[in-house]
């Protein structure tokens, strides 16, 4: 039995969100207010299995805090799909999940993830040989969009072919980019389809989700299994919480907890594994809705490295 079928319904998610959701990050979040489980940022499997894996082995790093954690891949080729997944069961993962939903114009070029929707057998091959290197060791769940340049069902239709475990789904077309708002009345058909087609598959609503309360609505209203927030953490890291004491959170508090995350940053990536300026991300986080934040972000975004950024906050 896998981990996905003791969750509570419904149960929530940390989005993998590339350069931002990294180990250091999913502890942070632990620390506030845990999902129910993590997602790593999506991971190449044809870099890992070359000469370049050195740089990208970072992003399946976790530590115990981050359990349950899921490895998201993505690539083209369905051997190095299969490869990885066997390496992800023996690291430790509770899930693999495939990235079949980025637009992002670099990666779509060459055909992969949001591309694979227009390279349904494609698809189904890394599907299946993810399914075969997991074996029964570890769930299989893939992340995708209603269609690329039009909303597409017969998308989801295939995918609910796949008997896959777990299929999270952003209401959007690749083409719309984060441009309109999400399509949860599409996400909510996708269940339907389910219902019918694959009873046995979990679906996760994911887009717009602004704090728990409101996807606790969302997943009753759709009557989803799960819900996925991504952006809504920047403006709440206790966004999970029942209760978030954020809002009640001052300038003191708030340069604590940034400054806790710049000194695990420090700590564990001292190879300097992620680049520094990828803290800036987060300036506007927790350096926010307090007097003087304003200029105060403007010199932490001057800062070269972590030593200085911290002497900064004082
Ligand atoms: C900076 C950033 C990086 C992202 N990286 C990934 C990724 O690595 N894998 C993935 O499946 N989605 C990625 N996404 C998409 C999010 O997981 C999520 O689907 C999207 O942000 C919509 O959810 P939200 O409105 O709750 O943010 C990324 C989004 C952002 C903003």
């Amino acid at each position: 039995m896998s981990f996905l079928e003791s969750l509570p319904k419904p149960f929530f998610v940390l989005a993998p969100m590339d350069d931002v959701t990294d180990s250091v990050f999913r502890q942070i979040v632990a620390d506030c207010a845990p999902p129910d489980f993590y997602v790593t940022e999506f991971v190449n499997v044809d870099g890992l299995q070359s000469p370049g894996r050195p740089k990208l082995i970072k992003k399946l790093q976790f530590t115990k805090k981050e359990k349950p954690i899921i490895a998201q891949l993505w690539g083209l080729k369905p051997e190095n799909f299969y490869k990885t997944t066997k390496e992800v069961v023996e690291m430790g993962f509770d899930g693999v999940d495939i990235n079949m939903g980025c637009p992002v114009k670099t990666v779509i070029k060459n055909g992969a993830c949001a591309a694979l929707i227009n390279n349904r057998e494609l698809a189904g091959e890394i599907i299946d040989a993810v399914k075969q290197g997991a074996g029964s060791a570890l769930p299989v769940s893939v992340k995708t969009r209603v269609g690329f340049t039009t909303v597409d069902m017969s998308w989801i239709e295939l995918l609910l072919t796949k008997k896959l475990n777990m299929l999270s789904i952003h209401g959007r077309t690749a083409k719309q980019l984060s441009k309109v708002p999400a399509d949860w009345d599409l996400i909510g058909q996708a269940r339907e389809m389910r219902d019918s087609l694959c009873p046995s598959t979990l679906i996760v609503g994911n887009g717009d989700v602004k704090n728990r309360a409101h996807g606790q609505e969302l997943a009753e209203k759709y009557q989803l299994d799960g819900v996925m927030i991504g952006r809504g953490i920047f403006d709440d890291p206790f966004v999970f919480s029942k209760d978030s004491p954020w809002a009640s959170y001052g300038k003191n508090q708030k340069i604590e907890l940034y400054k806790k995350h710049i000194e695990l940053f420090a700590k564990t990536w001292k190879k300097g594994e992620y680049r520094f300026e990828s803290l800036r991300k987060f300036c506007k986080v927790y350096i926010s809705d307090f007097d003087g934040a304003h200029e105060l972000r403007a010199k932490f975004m001057e800062a070269p490295n972590s030593q200085e950024a911290l002497e900064l906050l004082g």
